[in-house]
């Protein structure tokens, strides 16, 4: 069967290049209920991984271009993806707490890898998703489209959306970082302050989503399709092997369901043989992928995000592959960052997750890769309070 557009709800399919963000054939509920929600169908066989091609290409993302459901001729893109892959730190793991074993050491040919995607042009892994997203965008035709955000995701999209012309309304949370405020007032965005947390940002935007092609890094199925290269990069930078297990820092899933996605891909093409274990991390605070139903305030502003809409997605992204839900404490989160910042890596809160739940990995071997998801200038002044 071609590409499409395809209802979780009815399996209704859909040419690509349909104007919608969600299924037609299903009534719009709320914000909040999963109906009508959209993938995408995408076959892969062998020939969409051409690895000796793909190794003479630029290091961008778009060296994946077989597999990426965007026709040659409208990427927009400013050169993200291909971002590095390091070993984590010793005295980082020995600080957090994930040397284990009788040696005091991880095991014996395990490694534990980072993945800078704080190092992308906007400063987050956001951007592998809105290079997808805004490109569909100028597939489309689109002039005008609107986004809500905890902040990372809306000041990519801005950013993005300055770069292909297109004009964006961002939604954020009143307490959004300032750094991401200033990223998409400068760039020509109308922003939008919503008072309340993250889930009265996601209500505020449900009326104007009505009307304008929302480019919703949740509901939208194009932003998955970007940021599923996150798995291909690792993938060819381990000599075109899965690792064991990927550690994503999780609130909507988008990286989360990327991994799923992108490793799923690789495997359908014969590539790898297995689907890594994923890892989704959340801050005890708000972890409802753990079932938790009461939520605080934490210092993982990414990942608060108390009813993902594809909650069940997520779900099963971990059951299917092995992995599991993981959550740490707010105190775990700001050593992991105090400890990351020491070694050099200044990195967001919302990613210093990820270290801390690597002390409740130690029974895990092999190659163990975690997602540096933002940049520590993206959060400057909560960094500056938490450890100044
Ligand atoms: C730095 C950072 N990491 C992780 C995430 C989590 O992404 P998602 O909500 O799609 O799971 C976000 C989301 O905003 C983020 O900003």
């Amino acid at each position: 069967m071609p590409a499409a557009l395809v209802c979780r709800d009815t399996g209704t399919r859909y040419p690509l290049d349909t104007p919608i963000w969600r299924s037609p054939a299903v009534a719009p509920v709320d914000s909040v209920t999963p109906a009508g929600l959209l993938d995408i169908d995408w076959p892969v066989d062998a020939s969409t991984f051409p690895r000796e091609a793909i190794a003479k290409r630029p290091a961008t993302m778009w060296r994946y271009r077989e597999a990426l459901p965007i026709p040659a001729g409208v990427e927009v893109t400013l050169g993200e993806g291909m971002t590095p892959l390091l070993a984590v730190p010793e005295r980082v793991l020995e600080s957090v707490g994930a040397l284990g074993g009788s040696s005091g050491t991880i095991r014996p040919g395990s490694q534990m890898l980072l993945k800078l995607d704080s190092l992308h042009p906007s400063g987050s892994y956001k951007d592998r998703g809105v290079s997808v997203m805004v490109s569909q965008c100028r597939r489309l035709g689109l002039s005008h489209v609107v986004e809500d955000s905890s902040g990372n995701a809306g000041s990519s999209f801005a950013l993005y959306c300055a770069a292909a012309g297109i004009a964006c309304d961002i939604y954020v949370p009143e307490a959004t970082s300032p750094a991401k405020l200033t990223q998409v007032l400068t760039s020509g965005a109308r922003l939008v302050r919503v008072p309340g947390d993250r889930q009265a940002t996601s209500d505020a935007i449900w009326e104007a989503a009505q009307r304008h092609y929302y480019v919703s890094h949740a509901w939208n199925p194009f932003f998955f399709h970007g940021t599923k290269t996150f798995a291909f990069e690792v993938c060819e930078q381990l000599g075109w092997k899965a690792p064991e297990a990927v550690v994503v820092p999780t609130g909507n899933g988008t990286l989360l369901l990327g991994c799923w996605i992108g490793f799923e891909e690789l495997r359908r093409a014969g590539v790898i043989d297995r689907v890594p274990k994923l890892i989704a991390v959340q801050a005890a605070h708000c972890a409802p992928l753990a079932g938790a139903t009461a939520f605080s305030h934490t210092v993982a502003e990414g990942i608060a995000i108390p009813r993902p809409i594809r909650r069940e997605q997520c779900l099963a992204a971990v059951r299917d592959t092995g992995g599991r839900v993981v959550t740490v404490s707010e105190a775990d989160t700001v050593a992991a960052l105090r400890a990351a910042i020491r070694a050099g890596l200044y990195i967001e809160p919302t990613c210093a997750t990820a270290l801390a739940a690597t002390a409740q990995l130690r029974d895990l071997s092999g190659t163990i890769v975690l997602a540096i998801t933002g940049h520590g200038l993206k959060t400057n002044d909560t960094i500056a309070k938490l450890l100044a």
